[in-house]
């Protein structure tokens, strides 16, 4: 049998995450420790912002333009750096349904094939929003703009249903000012449901993707807008309304500089039960300082579960490049911003919290209930899931090996969703990021020990929605296998044969 080879480069991350399995499983047996967790960061600093985030289990991500990915500068920054992208415009109303009922994604598509092409997952801006309307709804009001809105949620999330790992269903829906209230516009004035319209439509739409309400100004806790809104969510939440997360903006500015209470808006919402995503963050001037305060917040709350910068370099911001409101200069060079935030990731402890899911369906359909056993076997290579030399170590990472009928290739799937090996380790994923291992590990109970066998015949984790995966579309012996974006490949479809 092959060898559990583990590249060196994510040995530390994998450990620090193995401790926060530990620490999880602990917590759950309701031990007391007898086993110390050192506090702090383990091993080598990582180079990069997304490698860094990925320690604690978050990503980093950027705003990707589909008209710069011709730009060299920008594509190698972006690829390498980041490990999440949102369409800076691609994805709107306007660009996606420019005539009524005729949809185009060339550019939405751009920008989803870069990114996922180059290892990132994809966050979806924007499906119902004020601004940024296609002429034709503009003009429409009442039943048949509250149809037209249900229509293009369906039709764009449709296009990118089980692409996308959260969508921002509604934007800006809140006034500025001292109101708590909502922001007229044509949407609002079609009735005040029309964002749980909007949340509802886009769960039955992509029942895999979290739904975030996303917008600016709401990043201090005391203004009454971001009052308002918590109050929504709250209210949603009571009542059974499909919201995952909340999306914060983030654009700090002289009006609306960061506050030290930044951090009690995000666990004030993540304890409402939603994830919280830092997703258009820039800060005019560029204060390293800030941007260490805001990432120190996020990574103080097990629920804010990444962070996305609005551009790569000062030239590609909104606000133009005289406010260096970005990580790199116009050059594309590292900013004093950019070492602040790196090293503020990588001083980061591991994060023991797994984060939550949607409770939902999954967008294809489970095809087994549990109790079975048998073998996992790849589409692709014909050679079922194997632990390494029959080891019973936690944390040894699986691979295909030709099939047999001995131990340790016998999955059980639990009624729960693990698949054990040996009656009590369980496939366990070593965190949410792509390219993450996939070992065996005491079964604790954990969203990362949970899969769903889907109709299509891949598993995907319950953690993170990636994709139990055969690395670098191997297929002989020994293949390591990892989670990664589900893309359907044969090197992600398997056969369950219990
Ligand atoms: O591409 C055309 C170009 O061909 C034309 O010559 C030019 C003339 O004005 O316009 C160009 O399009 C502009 C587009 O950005 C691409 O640069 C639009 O006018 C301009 O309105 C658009 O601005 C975008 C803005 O949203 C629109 O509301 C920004 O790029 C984008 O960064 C910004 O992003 C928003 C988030 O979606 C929501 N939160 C706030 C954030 C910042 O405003």
């Amino acid at each position: 049998m092959g060898t559990n080879v583990t590249p060196p480069d994510s040995r530390h991350r994998s450990s620090k995450v193995l401790r926060a399995v530990v620490a999880g499983a602990l917590g759950v047996a309701g031990t007391v420790a007898a086993l110390t967790l050192p506090a702090g960061p383990v091993g080598a600093a990582e180079s990069t912002l997304a490698a860094a985030a990925a320690q604690s289990g978050r990503y980093f991500g950027t705003a990707i333009a589909a008209g710069k990915l011709g730009d060299s500068q920008y594509t190698s920054i972006a690829n390498r750096e980041f490990n999440m992208v949102t369409a800076e415009n691609e994805m709107k109303i306007d660009a996606t349904e420019p005539n009524r009922g005729q949809f185009n994604f060339t550019n939405g598509d751009r920008v989803y094939n870069w990114a996922v092409q180059n290892g990132k997952r994809v966050r979806g801006h924007t499906l119902a929003w004020y601004s940024q309307q296609p002429g034709w709804m503009q003009s429409l009001s009442g039943s048949s703009l509250r149809q037209a809105m249900i229509d293009h949620i369906n039709g764009v999330v449709n296009h990118y249903k089980g692409k996308i790992y959260a969508w921002d269903v509604v934007n800006e829906a809140f006034a500025d000012g001292n109101s708590g209230g909502r922001r007229d516009s044509n949407l609002q004035r079609t009735g005040n449901d029309w964002i749980e319209v909007a949340f509802r439509t886009a769960r039955a739409a992509d029942p895999a993707a979290k739904l975030c309400y996303n917008d600016y100004n709401i990043d201090n806790w005391s203004w009454a807008k971001t009052q308002g809104v918590y109050n929504m969510v709250r209210d949603f939440k009571s009542r059974g309304v499909p919201i995952d997360c909340v999306g914060l903006q983030s654009h700090f500015n002289s009006q609306s500089p960061y506050n030290s209470n930044y951090r009690t808006t995000i666990s004030s919402f993540a304890a409402l039960g939603v994830d919280v995503q830092i997703t258009e963050l820039d800060i005019q001037g560029g204060s390293a300082q800030t941007y260490a305060s805001v990432v120190n917040d996020c990574l103080a709350v097990a629920r804010c579960t990444g962070i996305t910068v609005w551009g790569v370099r000062d030239s590609d911001s909104w606000l133009g490049a005289n406010t260096s409101p970005l990580l790199f200069d116009s050059s594309g060079n590292k900013k004093a911003a950019y070492t602040s935030v790196l090293n503020a990731l990588n001083n980061a402890s591991p994060n023991p919290t797994p984060t939550a899911t949607p409770t939902v369906t999954p967008t294809v359909t489970p095809t087994s209930g549990g109790g079975g056993t048998g073998q996992i076997r790849g589409v692709g290579s014909g050679r079922c899931v194997d632990v390494p030399n029959s080891s019973t170590t936690d944390g040894t990472q699986v691979q295909i090996y030709d099939c047999h009928t001995n131990a340790n290739q016998q999955w059980t799937l639990t009624s729960s969703g693990e698949f054990q090996v040996y009656g009590n380790k369980c496939l366990d994923a070593a965190g949410t990021g792509n390219g993450v291992k996939v070992q065996i590990y005491s079964c604790w109970g954990g969203d990362n020990q949970k899969w769903r066998v889907n109709s299509n015949g891949t598993i995907t984790g319950v953690q993170s929605g990636l994709c139990l995966d055969a690395a670098n579309n191997g297929s002989g012996n020994g293949t390591l296998l990892q989670m990664y974006s589900c893309h359907g490949g044969n090197n992600q479809r398997w056969t369950w044969t219990g």
